[in-house]
């Protein structure tokens, strides 16, 4: 959740918070308003850890490097879904793949432009939603998500459906996302990010709104048993679900995510999957 990127808030005259339904369409705008105006700000803050051309999978630190969670990716085509400045995508590309990324936010795409330049190593860049993707049946052999789009677009089993569609059978669909069990925390990284204030089986979606009523910000929750269900009804066999824990040493905090809490509890979800 946003609640340290005063900046962006600011700019879109985030005035408070609601807990109501958004709709798909209503979820698409306020994430893509959020991240143009974050987008600067989060790689001022997270580009170095990030990298140019290197595939982290989560504040934890896992990297694709030693995790290998795709196989080998040589020659394949990959879809990266809710790719930033993409990062991952090169990562891919310098181990002989080819990637597309993809990312609803100018803003970030923008910074993923200037990192293809800058790198050296250009790889294509699409804008599109996760829930809709511009992309022909069978077209790619491996899609991968670092925390993109999933937790935000308002039905998670749309995108679960997309990808199993764009991917060829038996292909790999790996992503990462906040652990469901975080929902029920508050937002902070020390002690008080403790304290169990909300129920883990409500779906409400934590909105930020503007002085309108209009949502700026959005993050939709959704249970294990709720991946489950999705991928499960989308032909895509789960294959693993990691959940990292939080290494020894490391003390770089990500908004919530911090030394604290991740040795008590997970930050992370990982799901590996497979197309039918
Ligand atoms: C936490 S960032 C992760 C970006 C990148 N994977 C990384 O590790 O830095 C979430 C990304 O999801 C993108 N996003 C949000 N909703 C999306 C949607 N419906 N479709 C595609 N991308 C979306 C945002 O624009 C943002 O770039």
């Amino acid at each position: 959740m946003s609640t340290q990127h005063a900046s962006a808030e600011l700019t879109l005259g985030t005035t408070g918070i609601a807990k109501r339904p958004v709709d798909a369409d209503e979820s698409r705008a306020a994430n893509r308003i959020w991240w143009d105006a974050d987008a600067d700000d989060y790689h001022a803050e997270h580009g170095d850890f990030l990298g140019a051309a290197d595939f982290m999978w989560c504040p934890e630190g896992v990297r694709e490097e030693d995790a290998r969670l795709l196989g080998d990716v040589a020659g394949k085509r990959v879809l990266e879904v809710g790719c930033g400045s993409a990062p991952c995508a090169r990562w891919l590309a310098a181990q002989g793949a080819h990637p597309v990324a993809f990312d609803i936010s100018a803003g970030m795409l923008r910074h993923a432009a200037a990192a293809n330049r800058e790198t050296g190593i250009a790889v294509p860049l699409v804008q599109a939603s996760a829930d809709q993707l511009p992309f022909a049946d069978g077209s790619f052999d491996a899609a991968c998500s670092a925390f993109g789009a999933v937790p935000f677009v308002a039905d998670s089993g749309t995108v679960m459906r997309e990808v199993s569609r764009v991917l060829r059978p038996g292909a790999p669909w790996v992503f990462a996302v906040t652990h469901p069990i975080r929902w029920i925390f508050p937002d902070d990284p020390g002690p008080g990010g403790l304290t169990v204030t909300q129920s883990y089986f409500d779906r409400t979606p934590y909105v930020e709104v503007d002085e309108a009523g209009r949502a700026t910000y959005v993050e939709h929750h959704r249970t294990m048993g709720d991946y489950v269900r999705q991928l499960a009804e989308a032909g895509l066999d789960l294959v693993d679900l990691l959940e990292p824990e939080w290494p020894e040493g490391h003390e770089r905090e990500w908004g919530q995510w911090s030394p604290l809490r991740g040795r008590l509890f997970p930050g992370t979800a990982i799901f590996r999957t497979r197309k039918r």
